[in-house]
């Protein structure tokens, strides 16, 4: 099958989040699968380093007319681990501080989505599926389908796929500019209208053939209000399209047993590296180098992630002999909170207000708890990657956390500590339960530790249940 992937960021060239992950390993795992053709097109953003610029190969470039504009849009390839990339240039776009978050990112994305769909006859890569993820890409298949397939047969045979990664974030504009800049016609209003707002996220569930987001229960969760963000009325008329598969990641680029980014290499059969990461880290923040439970954060810091939980309750964790290191950056209430935590607690805790994916292997790798309580939380990566590295995981049952990580106290033993309750009383307890068992019973926290390493969160599993989709098609 021929698969296009329409996405706003991809690892290892630009991203801001878990999206970049997934659209940075799960084009190479389906690839992986015999028969399967899967290609990438993303903007080219000023992050995108020198590096790989110096290899990407120019094919031409050509103007993308959107309503009234007509814009340069320059072609770059780059086959990264067996997948092409196809990097859209126009630096009028894309050289920005950020990839997102710019007041013209209606017009920057609605360019994005214009051409990705303009070029594929240059590129000579008529796809069988189109596959598009997140609001940013949303306007690729609501073009596709109000505007290609309608005029192009080699388009209409196109089928869509459109992949909600975190529902929150829809793409809602003023009306004013459906025509102007978006190029749709009064006709297609319709299609984007929701709440008096053109709604970009809503627009592309309609024209999808399949929806899906990134865990079953997420799936389940958003076709109720008090995860949906607004858009359940929507996903309940088309729940027959919805469906949800877990993400995996990618166990190379996370891989204690080879990473050169941390102190020491460990793995499941010798572990004495491990420790070395603890001290390692220890030593690096300036934290007593001492053999109490390392807890970590490391996550966006915004308010899906239940971080008031852990306003509420972080003196209290810190009153135990414990250590505490947050890694992140998002909303200043956050950062300025954490940032004064580890100055009340100069010999347990340190806040790490940045975004540093080197950083964050050491402290996953030194950290012997790792909490994680999101109010909703679509797939999540961090609870895997942690597992990876034998931090245990204490996670709030939600999502793709509740998929991913059941409690000790289940029937099968489980891989982690969840609490069921939105409440810090609940995280915690939780908090306290793994704290406690590493104290007083070391060898079962060691043999759980192991375990919670083994536990397979590749894509091998996932990518499987892609293939099957896009074979329902
Ligand atoms: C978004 C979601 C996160 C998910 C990621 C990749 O960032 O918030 O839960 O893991 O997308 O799908």
């Amino acid at each position: 099958m021929k698969i296009l992937y329409i996405a706003g960021e991809a690892l290892p060239f630009a991203a801001s989040g878990g999206l970049g992950d997934v659209i940075g390993s799960l084009p190479a795992a389906l690839n992986e699968q015999e028969g399967n053709d899967v290609r990438v097109i993303m903007p080219l953003y000023q992050h995108v380093s020198d590096k790989f610029r110096k290899k990407f190969e120019f094919l031409g470039s050509k103007y993308i007319n959107l309503s009234w504009r007509s814009q340069y849009c320059g072609i770059f390839k780059y086959v990264h681990k067996g997948v092409t990339f196809y990097f859209l240039d126009n630096e009028f776009y894309f050289k920005r501080a950020s990839l997102y978050g710019e007041f013209d990112d209606g017009e920057r994305f609605a360019f994005f989505c214009r051409a990705a769909l303009e070029i594929i006859p240059d590129i000579d890569f008529f796809p069988d599926v189109l596959h598009a993820h997140d609001w940013h890409a949303a306007l690729s298949v609501i073009y596709l389908k109000q505007c290609y397939a309608k005029l192009d047969e080699r388009y209409a045979n196109i089928k869509a796929v459109f992949t909600i990664h975190n529902i929150q974030y829809q793409g809602i504009y003023d009306f004013a500019i459906l025509g102007d800049v978006f190029g749709l016609m009064p006709s297609d209003r319709e299609i984007v209208e929701y709440d008096g707002c053109i709604n970009l996220l809503k627009g592309a569930i309609v024209c999808a053939d399949r929806v899906s987001t990134v865990s079953p229960t997420y799936a389940k969760e958003i076709l109720s209000p008090k995860f949906s963000h607004g858009l359940d009325p929507v996903l309940n008329l088309f729940s027959f399209k919805l469906s949800g598969i877990l993400n995996g990641i990618d166990r190379d680029y996370y891989n204690p047993g080879r990473d050169k980014e941390i102190f020491a290499n460990y793995s499941t059969r010798n572990m004495a590296g491990k420790a070395i990461c603890k001290s390692g880290l220890q030593r690096m923040l300036g934290l007593p180098e001492r053999d109490v439970p390392l807890v970590a954060v490391i996550s966006r810091l915004v308010s899906h992630k239940g971080l008031d939980l852990v306003m509420l309750a972080g003196d209290d964790i810190l009153k135990d002999d414990i250590q505490l290191v947050v890694l992140g950056m998002g909303d200043k209430s956050y950062e300025y909170y954490f940032e004064r935590l580890a100055e009340r607690y100069p010999d347990k805790c340190r806040a790490l207000i940045t975004y540093n994916r080197d950083l964050s292997k050491q402290i996953y790798s030194a950290a012997d708890v790792f909490l994680m309580p999101s109010k909703s939380e679509p797939c999540g990566l961090a609870q895997m990657i942690c597992s990876r590295y034998g931090a245990v995981p204490v996670i709030h049952e939600t999502g793709g956390l509740y998929d991913s990580i059941k409690d000790v106290g289940c029937e099968n033993g489980g891989n982690g500590f969840t609490f069921a309750a939105y409440s810090a009383y609940e995280m915690l307890n939780s908090v306290k339960r793994a704290c406690a068992y590493f104290n007083s019973d070391r060898e079962g926290f060691e043999k759980l530790r192991k375990k919670v390493m083994r536990v397979d969160f590749s894509w091998k599993q996932s990518a499987l249940s892609y293939i099957e989709l896009y074979n329902q098609l």
